[in-house]
């Protein structure tokens, strides 16, 4: 058991495997996104007593491996499913830092409302990455643009198939070693323009980050990558087919006059932790930053006269990541290139700076694992 400020006791059954420095320093080489997985989890389990009170117990640490799970799990049936993804990061004196984690809190309970999902006090949530990262602190990397990826979810366990909130929910953390989400060395991406398909809809679930509306985006996607892109761009059919967001990341634009629009949050948009960061790093730089509605017709009309200077998108797992080309079915939409200099690059950098502490977090935004 391991004692912490929050008051829960996390017992750890720790791996009687645990991969091999020679095979974690050859992974930490080069991890792309998502591929590997650190050697534990952390899992707390909630249920429903008898007197209808629901609780979280059995906190702990065990090995990384498959989830032994009833057939009949509302998980596998209904999707009552939600995540989070945030990142801890190593600074030069080997110690290792969250950046906004009780904002990834504050959603994650927030998506839990949404989908009739318990929710988890937000000192829990970052305690439980705190377990995590204190047993598999050895595979944060150090590489430039490189973290440890935290995958915190929660699961309805249940086996019950009427359709009603589960009353055994699972939430569980894992971690990834992670560098550029679209592998490689950072360059523009290419984004096809969904035409046939919406990620949401007024009054449905597209602010919560819940996997539904990540399956929703998938079919999309396929269409994506048959054009040589690497992610959709959705727009909202009833309304003006205005810009929403990507499959798994946020969009902004800046035009030539010094503003960052991106669009608002109407229900339908992610609330992204690193877009906040980005609004408000832009502001402190003097920027006029705009929350707004933008159409692809402005889009259209921005690039034939000459007054937007870049698009780029962000997310935890994309950092900001520069969007080149705008693939439609008739035909693109070519962005100035981002250079060095570029909006884009330049809030990268500060932010990776603040993230991996050599730059100063003017914000507090931080907190020691
Ligand atoms: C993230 O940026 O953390 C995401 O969740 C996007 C994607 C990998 C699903």
């Amino acid at each position: 058991m391991t004692q912490n400020a929050v008051g829960v006791d996390f017992a750890q059954r720790l791996t009687e495997n645990p991969t091999t420095a020679e095979r974690r320093a050859a992974i930490l080489e080069d991890p792309g996104f998502g591929n590997y997985f650190t050697d534990h989890t952390a899992v707390i389990d909630w249920s429903i007593d008898a007197e209808g009170r629901g609780g979280w117990h059995q906190a702990r640490i065990e090995p990384y491996g498959p989830i032994a799970m009833d057939p009949a799990a509302a998980v596998l049936h209904y999707g009552q499913e939600i995540f989070e993804g945030l990142k801890a990061y190593r600074h030069a004196d080997g110690s290792v830092w969250t950046f906004r984690a009780e904002a990834n809190a504050h959603r994650f309970n927030r998506s839990a409302k949404r989908l009739a999902l318990p929710e988890l006090p937000p000192e829990l949530f970052v305690e439980s990455l705190r377990q995590l990262v204190s047993v598999d602190k050895e595979w944060v990397p150090s590489g430039e643009g490189e973290a440890l990826y935290l995958r915190p979810f929660m699961i309805a366990t249940e086996a019950f198939l009427g359709v009603r909130p589960a009353r055994e929910v699972s939430y569980r953390v894992i971690a990834s070693p992670a560098g550029n989400y679209f592998g490689g060395a950072l360059k523009p991406v290419s984004i096809w323009l969904s035409e046939h398909f919406a990620r949401a809809g007024h009054g449905g679930t597209g602010e919560a980050k819940c996997g539904g509306n990540y399956a929703a985006s998938l079919a999309a996607q396929l269409e994506a990558e048959a054009n040589g892109c690497k992610q959709v761009l959705f727009l909202d059919p009833f309304n003006d087919n205005a810009v929403e967001e990507l499959g798994g990341m946020n969009i902004f634009f800046v035009f030539t006059d010094g503003r960052l629009v991106t669009p608002a949050l109407n229900g339908n948009i992610l609330h992204g932790v690193t877009r906040d960061s980005v609004l408000q790093l832009a502001a402190d730089r003097g920027l006029t930053v705009e929350e707004r509605k933008i159409t692809i017709d402005e889009w259209r009309a921005s690039v034939a006269d000459g007054t937007l200077a870049e698009v780029f998108a962000c997310g935890t797992a994309a950092v900001i990541t520069p969007i080149g080309e705008l693939k439609t079915a008739d035909g693109s939409l070519v962005s100035p290139d981002a250079g060095p200099e570029s909006v884009a690059m330049s809030i990268r950098e500060q932010l990776l700076g603040i993230q991996t502490g050599t730059v100063e977090d003017l914000h507090g935004w931080l907190t020691r694992l």
